[in-house]
């Protein structure tokens, strides 16, 4: 193998940071061995923060109606074939209680930008779940909002917010999102939240239409600088009602070589293996798991709303019970040697 290469991942290694150019370099000369190398790296990492246990968080989610047009993404406003459909306060609790007796002690409650559950609406939801279970972590990932809201909904007891950045270049976010999305008032956001306290989740999407590897370079160094707790990435997957319906999905091989150079950028970060990582391969959480990564997220939502939150075509774990996916996801893990644990699963080093 190139010399160079070996010796910019090397460099990654001991200082955890690169230039924007070696960074955009190990994207551009992906290759098996590289790869191998970047992985035995982010195992080692892996090992020593987190040993061989993954974390669950329970994904509900909660609303499929938004307000926004994202270009890509199956439930934008714009897709009039989408089924649209709002869990009840009270059926978002039970799903939070049955992912309690199933193990789980985070909750994430995901949902397109919906504005018609109010602040007070969403701390109800809040408080009530850390009231039946104050040992369960409440996750949002709920999109934009004001600080006002961010801090209303810390103060009801969420601890942590999930809001991926999409891309770290203004520009190619322009190209995903209609003119009225604004690039810097996402980041802005995920600067408010980190302030207020929150444990913040940032991510994008990779090889999204249009993304080159300089643009990939971008988000490893935004991750680099920004620091956040997680940061959850998956490959683009086109879905058929989008403007992007034609347009090619990320590659299994890209996700999984950017999963261990995350891991080498910021050892102890949490960083999922994606539901969209299984979707486009069957192994595909595994082989995260295997290139790095120390989360899964299976679904809690009900079954009956399930197929109509797609934000991809092909999404898997449409038609299982919550039951059923976490005994699937059990044996997946266990198969390539880890273990899931029933715990909170904060970052190491968050709460000193
Ligand atoms: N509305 C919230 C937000 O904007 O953060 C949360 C829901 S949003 C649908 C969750 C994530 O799905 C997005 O951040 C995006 O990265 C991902 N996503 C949407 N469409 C996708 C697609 N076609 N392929 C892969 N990931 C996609
Ligand atoms: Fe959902 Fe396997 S994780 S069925």
């Amino acid at each position: 193998m190139d010399s160079k290469l070996i010796e910019t991942l090397d460099k990654l290694n001991t200082n955890h940071s690169l230039e924007l150019e070696e960074y955009q370099l190990l994207i551009e000369n992906i290759n098996p061995d590289l790869m191998k190398r970047a992985a035995e790296y982010a195992v080692k990492y892996q090992e020593q923060f987190y040993g061989n246990k993954v974390f669950i968080r329970g994904l509900v989610e909660f609303t499929n109606y938004c307000k926004n047009d994202c270009y890509y993404c199956g439930i934008r406003r714009g897709n009039r074939e989408c089924e649209r459909y709002r869990l009840r306060t009270e059926d978002i609790i039970s799903c939070a209680n049955e992912g309690y007796k199933l193990g789980f002690r985070t909750v994430v409650l995901q949902g397109g930008e919906d504005f018609a559950y109010s602040d007070e609406d969403i701390c109800d939801i809040i408080r009530r779940i850390k009231t039946e279970h104050d040992d369960m972590v409440v996750t949002l990932s709920i999109g934009e909002r004001e600080h006002n809201s961010y801090q209303a909904y810390f103060d009801a007891g969420a601890s942590r917010f999930l809001l991926r950045h999409e891309t770290a270049n203004p520009e190619l976010y322009a190209a995903l999102h209609p003119e009225e999305m604004s690039w810097q008032h996402r980041m802005d956001c995920l600067k408010d939240l980190k302030n207020i306290g929150y444990q913040v989740g940032a991510g994008f999407m990779v090889q999204s239409p249009g993304q080159t590897a300089r643009d990939l370079a971008m988000d490893l160094k935004f991750i680099e600088e920004f620091k956040p707790d997680m940061c959850g990435i998956g490959p683009y997957i086109s879905h058929k009602d989008t403007p992007f319906a034609k347009e090619e999905s990320g590659t299994l091989e890209m996700t999984l070589f950017l999963i261990s150079l995350l891991r080498m950028i910021y050892p102890q970060m949490l960083i999922p293996a994606t539901t969209a990582l299984g979707t486009i391969h069957p192994k595909g959480r595994e082989m995260g798991i295997q290139a790095g990564a120390n989360v899964v997220m299976p679904n809690l939502s009900p079954t009956s709303v399930r197929k109509m939150y797609s934000l991809y075509d092909n999404k898997i774990c449409t038609g299982e019970e919550a039951a059923e996916c976490i005994n699937c996801l059990k044996g997946r893990v266990s198969s390539v040697g880890y273990e899931i644990v029933e715990d909170a699963g904060d970052r190491v080093g968050f709460y000193k």
